[in-house]
């Protein structure tokens, strides 16, 4: 048997393929089951010693010989493929990004991030809750009973008739202080958390839209106070207004589930019409917070003689207004590409601590 022919045959044809289906084709031929080479391998079986002595070691040095070839093109050919891929599929992350693009980034989302990004810094993590709630968690577990005054004064769409039964009655969330209730239920303290979302109550003018945002604040851990409450805000506004001259006024105000209560102004100053915040020559309220009623502590199963907490509660369409120089409520949610182009951010425009929140 004449290995020469049969490795000339080979090598050429591995030479020709330009592809790896046709190398493989090769590989097929001489390598495969029914290859030249299997072939010439299994004809071993049926030799007399004497002759399998003689020629064996030259099927084998062909048999690593053309497989050794068909490796070496096959990666020649997966490199050859690879870098024509890289030339093809090359993207330039130097071109800018085009400055047409279309879309912003609503200044309501916007501000959340910035608060995400401010508290997380202070070890908050965002809590969540359904934005269609029960009556107990909307209500009852904050200590507003059924035929309480508050309730009236929250405006509160009902999903379901009233009456039944107060744990299924369902309404539109009308503050994010459930979120609390079920934060509390769900984790074991101590708790640091925000829950930014969307709230409801049946109110419609300049400054009022039925549906609009708030965040809601909640620590709970061992010898909480007051002070605690005072530099966590202190801290917040300073950061999202990025000024350093931030006085805090807490008033004594009552919320059935705090307390004491308090309602907080921020220290703030008019010029030429334009509010601006620093300074204590004018007052501007901000957010209504308070030391956790004990009875909210027990109805989430917390013993008040352990655990304390802070916890307040702030709108974010307000913070915005004030911050970005908005004068209508109404126009965050007229949809108006006029206002989103105008007073939208960009989709890199990412808050950070280190480059501003407002940057
Ligand atoms: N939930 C209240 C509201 O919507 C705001 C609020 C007040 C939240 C005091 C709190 C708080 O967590 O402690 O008017």
């Amino acid at each position: 048997m004449n290995t020469d022919a049969l490795r000339g045959e080979y090598l050429a044809a591995l030479d020709a393929a330009s592809t790896p289906d046709a190398v493989e084709a090769v590989r097929v031929a001489a390598l495969g089951k029914a290859g030249g080479i299997t072939q010439l391998m299994k004809s071993l079986g049926g030799m007399a010693p004497d002759e399998r002595l003689k020629v064996a070691p030259a099927f084998q040095a062909l048999r690593e010989e053309v497989s050794s070839a068909i490796e070496a093109k096959k990666a020649s050919l997966g490199r050859a493929v690879l870098e024509a891929r890289l030339a093809s599929e090359r993207l330039d992350l130097s071109l800018p990004v085009s400055p047409s693009a279309p879309g912003s980034i609503h200044p309501i989302s916007q501000v959340m991030d910035e608060l995400s990004e401010i508290f997380a810094d202070l070890g908050f993590a965002v809590a969540e809750g359904p934005e269609i709630e029960t009556d107990w968690y909307n209500f009852t577990a904050l200590n507003i009973p059924p035929e309480h005054p508050a309730r009236a004064m929250h405006d509160t769409f009902y999903a379901r008739p009233e009456g039944g039964d107060e744990a299924s009655r369902m309404v539109l969330r009308t503050h994010t202080s459930p979120v609390q209730i079920r934060t509390m239920m769900s984790e074991k303290p101590p708790i640091r958390i925000i829950a930014p979302g969307r709230v409801y109550r049946s109110d419609s003018d300049a400054t009022h839209t039925p549906m609009f945002h708030q965040v809601e604040g909640l620590v709970i851990d061992r010898g909480i106070t007051l002070g605690h409450l005072k530099w966590t805000l202190e801290t917040f506004v300073k950061a999202f207004f990025e000024v350093d001259d931030v006085t805090l006024r807490l008033r004594p105000s009552f919320f059935p589930f705090t307390e004491p209560g308090v309602e907080v102004d921020v220290g703030c100053s008019w010029e030429n019409g334009t509010l601006k915040i620093g300074g204590n020559s004018s007052w501007m309220e901000i957010l209504g917070a308070g030391m956790v009623h004990r009875k909210v502590l027990e109805n989430c199963g917390l013993d008040p003689a352990e655990w304390q907490g802070f916890a307040f509660g702030c709108g974010i369409d307000r913070l915005a207004m004030l911050k970005y120089g908005m004068t209508d409520l109404r126009a965050f949610f007229d949809a108006d590409l006029r206002w989103t182009r105008h007073f939208g951010f960009g989709a890199l425009d990412v808050p950070t601590l280190s480059a501003g929140v407002g940057a």
